[in-house]
């Protein structure tokens, strides 16, 4: 297939690049490096032997859109372009709404002036709250908590929406539990801009001596080590979720919601033992009071996309730390400028 990715050369983008690469598609990558660097396309070619196809839009400019789908033909797309910190949503929302919400309907419109009606989307397991009705499933209560939420929440029912008034358009939202981990080259990875706001990363960068310390947000919470319990998935599992969804899109499946987790819960504590044993570095912590906004436990039931869409997670907790510590510790400032 011919694939387009906006946000291509985002942590999220830049691996399922790779992954729909190694399956055989065709793909041409959009992003505007509001949160990415261009080194992630050198990286891109030197991983998988081909220059990338590329163009620098910003996901809002619809002259710049209508440009990338005039000069290129294409299957489908599969949409990461978005701003995605909570705190600066709460704090900016307009900024969310214009580009989370105004980038997809730009991209659907354009999308839909030249035919291409199948899409994948990112969102997120944020949608479902506060809920501990746990394993989340897809059809539990959804839930706004903050304007990036709602930014996901508005853009699948954007999307339910378009396939109910146009039967052509397919739709998957991906909802995403933690994703972690990168490459096993060490070329590509996560590279937050200022101090990282999730978990993984912040480790890290104490682990490479970029921080002195990680603040764990409450150990007073009703799990059994007291730390919030999330579900990590490795970035390549789920980069390949993406390939199976947009493969399925061929099936013409409609509109439908999917997670993309492993089903397995781990605490903020037992991510801090697994770097330590895995990395072989000290992690120093101190506990903090809990984030404000923050659940004690979130997993996946991930057995939809196993039915649907014939994917599960396969990579160990091991291999997602002992990626993230590849990556971070051959390029422990990220990407060059
Ligand atoms: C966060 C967002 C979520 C978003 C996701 C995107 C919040 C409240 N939630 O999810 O909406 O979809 O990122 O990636 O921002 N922790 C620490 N110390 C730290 C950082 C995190 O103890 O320095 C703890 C948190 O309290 C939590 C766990 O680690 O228990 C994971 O945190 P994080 O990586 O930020 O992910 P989420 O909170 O699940």
């Amino acid at each position: 297939m011919k694939i387009l990715l906006t946000g291509g050369t985002g942590y999220i983008g830049s691996h399922t690049a790779v992954a729909l690469i190694d399956a055989g598609h065709q793909v041409t990558l959009l992003d505007d490096f509001s949160n990415s660097k261009a080194a992630v396309l050198d990286r891109l070619r030197d991983i998988t032997g081909t220059a990338m196809d590329f163009f620098e839009v910003d996901v809002t400019d619809e002259v710049g859109l209508e440009k990338v789908l005039s000069e290129r033909t294409f299957d489908a797309a599969i949409h990461f372009a978005a701003p995605k910190a909570v705190g600066e949503s709460i704090e900016r929302p307009l900024l969310y709404f214009k580009n989370g919400v105004g980038g997809t309907v730009a991209l659907l419109q354009a999308m839909e002036r030249h035919s291409i009606c199948n899409i994948v989307y990112s969102s997120s397991a944020t949608v479902y709250g506060m809920s501990d009705d746990l394993p989340l499933r897809e059809d539990a209560p959804t839930e706004v908590i903050n304007p990036y939420g709602r930014t996901k929440l508005m853009c699948e029912e954007i999307l339910q929406d378009l396939h109910q008034a146009d039967g052509r358009w397919n739709a998957t939202a991906l909802r995403y539990f933690n994703p972690v981990g990168a490459h096993p080259s060490g070329l590509i990875g996560e590279d937050p801009q200022g101090v990282p706001a999730n978990l993984m990363p912040f480790i890290s960068q104490v682990a490479v001596g970029r921080r002195p310390v990680l603040q764990i947000f409450g150990d007073d919470y009703p799990t059994p080590d007291g730390t919030g319990i999330r579900d990590y998935i490795h970035v390549l599992d789920l980069a390949e979720g993406h390939v199976a969804a947009v493969e399925h899109l061929a099936s013409d499946p409609g509109y439908d919601v999917i997670n993309l987790g492993t089903g397995n819960g781990i605490s903020v504590r037992e991510l801090v033992d697994a770097f330590e044993r895995v990395a072989g570095v000290p992690i120093p912590t101190e506990v903090v009071g809990r984030r404000p906004g923050d659940g004690p436990a979130s997993w996946a039931d991930a057995s939809k996309a196993a039915d649907v869409l014939g994917w599960t997670a396969r990579r160990s907790l091991d291999e997602m730390v002992a990626d993230v510590w590849r990556w971070q510790s051959q390029n422990p400032d990220g990407y060059p400028d």
